[in-house]
């Protein structure tokens, strides 16, 4: 598994990565984590949760991968393709602010996708995801019909899911990812929330 600390790329083996998840109940793994902020912001805020970003760009990673938290790491990985080494582990997991194949394998309900999800979730694992309006309109949807596609794609695919919640400029300026305070500030501060578990 292919992990990245700043610019240096190292390969985890699954020796030492079980031994940097020992003495944590609960990870959390956010997918398409971007510059990573979010994922450090969760990890710096609860450091009884181990806290794994997972994005298959690794140039956006360089920064906030420096951070020396010992409940954080950095995985340089496709979604449709998670690392083997994450199954049944996972018990909470962010997608926030999709695009590119991320965005268009929910919105197709690409089995890759969906069965790699389902493979890392440990039991009644929670799942959190954010939809924002520009990013499902390069796609071709609505925020609305995008986001109820998504819905519908997870819920066959087995998560139980709360109705969906209309977030503001209001609510993404005060949350911790880069990608949501670009939105805030931009031409549709519009998101749509959608949570719940396996
Ligand atoms: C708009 S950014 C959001 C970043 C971050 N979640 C945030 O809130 O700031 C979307 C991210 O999804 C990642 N992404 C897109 N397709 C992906 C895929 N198939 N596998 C992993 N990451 C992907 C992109 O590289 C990008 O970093």
């Amino acid at each position: 598994m292919e992990t990245i600390r700043g610019k240096v790329s190292h390969n985890l083996d699954l020796t030492d990565f079980y031994a940097r998840l020992a003495n944590y109940d609960r990870i959390t793994l956010d997918l398409g984590t971007g510059d990573g902020k979010f994922a450090f912001c969760h990890a710096d805020n609860f450091p009884n949760h181990f806290v794994i970003g997972v994005d298959s760009c690794r140039e956006n990673l360089h920064e906030h991968s420096r951070a020396k938290l010992p409940n954080l790491l950095y995985i340089i990985a496709s979604a449709q393709s998670l690392p083997q080494e994450l199954r049944g582990l996972v018990s909470h997991i962010t997608i926030n602010f999709p695009w590119g194949s991320l965005l268009e394998s929910l919105l197709n309900g690409d089995d890759r996708l969906l069965r790699g999800l389902e493979s890392v979730a440990g039991s009644s694992a929670a799942l959190d995801v954010r939809l924002n309006g520009g990013a499902l309109a390069e796609q071709g949807w609505s925020l609305e019909y995008g986001a109820e596609r998504i819905f519908e794609n997870l819920t066959s695919a087995g998560w139980n899911l709360h109705k969906p919640e209309m977030l503001d400029s209001h609510v993404l300026r005060s949350f911790p990812s880069t990608w949501a305070k670009r939105l805030a500030f931009g031409r549709d501060p519009r998101a749509i929330y959608l949570s719940g578990c396996l």
